[in-house]
């Protein structure tokens, strides 16, 4: 259902070849994200200058932000490979082992939702990540042996939309922690600019900003809605994004000014209307929706909560202020 919005940050399979060719290679090509960005160059460089692996880092940001292109453009500046793999897809400690008895020396080894890996594969990750070393069990019963492997040294690269789920061992083991944040609107604009001249879509400076500022702060939805605009342009225009084509076609994708969609209006309208501005639990909101509290939580909520539209309480969200006045209902409620 979430994966059928155009605003959803869950990746489409369809978009996974575009959004390959539009990922920059290096850190120069790589809109945005300053502050990692300044701390990745320096220890970068300080790990080639000294001829070894980059340490582990650990990328937690919200989904869509350029979390596995970070890692591949870690590992281009490195000059080694990378292998991308997924929490959920390692299901097994023997999936983990073939797959790091396989890198070479300084490879990255990037896990997309790390949060996810089951207790069994973490135990295999703790002494790798440690001691680039894998402690094998031979043989059964009284007569079982453990064996130590040496591994090539790598640095893995572990993305998670929430570092407070893992443990905090697990998570003390990443040399470097890196928050990567939602875009601000010229950032975007860039990255849409950029992806417009690899894709060859005629576009205006005015058309790029107008998309970005309905892209909630992610790449991920800018070159998405580029895409959507693109056809609208060249089916209803005469191919180019300007500023008022962008402007048609988010009205028509029913993107409103601010870059809400028909499910956010809708988040808003249950919290002030069904629940009369009260603190509302997010269980009960994904209730509501008949939508999983986790992509609640991931997806929606840190761009409402981020824009103001909704606030945290002990007691559960409350629409603000901003959302009555967005859906053009009366604030009757002291401030907030
Ligand atoms: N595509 C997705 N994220 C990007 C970024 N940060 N810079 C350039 N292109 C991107």
């Amino acid at each position: 259902m979430e994966t059928n919005r155009i605003v959803s940050k869950a990746q489409l399979p369809d978009e996974e070849k575009i959004e390959i060719s539009l990922r920059p290679k290096y850190l120069e090509e790589y809109i945005g994200q300053g502050k990692a960005k300044d701390k990745l160059r320096i220890f970068i460089e300080a790990a080639k200058n000294r001829g070894e692996a980059l340490d582990h880092c650990l990328l937690n940001g919200p989904p869509g932000l350029g979390k596995t292109t970070l890692a591949g453009v870690i590992a281009n500046e490195m000059g080694v490979n990378v292998k991308i793999t997924s929490g959920p897809a390692i299901e097994r400690p023997g999936d983990l082992a073939s797959i790091l008895t396989n890198l070479e020396d300084n490879d990255v080894l990037f896990i997309d939702e790390i949060h996810r890996i089951s207790r069994s594969v973490e135990e295999i990750l703790y002494p790798a990540m440690e001691d680039f070393a894998l402690d094998l069990i031979i043989g059964k019963g009284p007569s079982a042996r453990s064996v130590r492997l040496d591994l090539n040294h790598f640095t893995l690269i572990g993305a998670t939309t929430r570092s407070g789920q893992l443990a905090s061992p697990f998570r003390d083991r990443f040399g470097v922690l890196l928050n990567l944040e939602l875009y601000d609107n010229e950032s975007l604009k860039d990255i849409i600019l950029r992806s417009a001249s690899i894709l060859q879509i005629p576009i205006e400076d005015q058309g790029a900003y107008e998309i970005a500022s309905r892209s909630r702060g992610t790449p991920r939805i800018a070159n998405r809605l580029l895409k959507r605009i693109r056809d609208y342009a060249e089916v209803v225009c005469d191919g180019i994004i300007t500023e008022k084509v962008a402007k048609d076609g988010l009205k028509m994708l029913e993107i409103d000014m601010d870059g809400l969609d028909e499910l956010d209006r809708t988040i808003l309208r249950t919290m002030v209307i069904n629940y009369g501005g009260r603190p509302v639990g997010i269980e009960t909101i994904a209730a509501s929706l008949g939508e999983e509290r986790i992509t609640i939580e991931d997806v929606y909520e840190p761009f409402l909560l981020q824009n103001n539209y909704i606030q945290r309480t002990p007691r559960g969200r409350i629409p603000t202020r901003k959302a009555y006045e967005h859906l053009g209902i009366p604030f009757t409620k002291e401030e907030v």
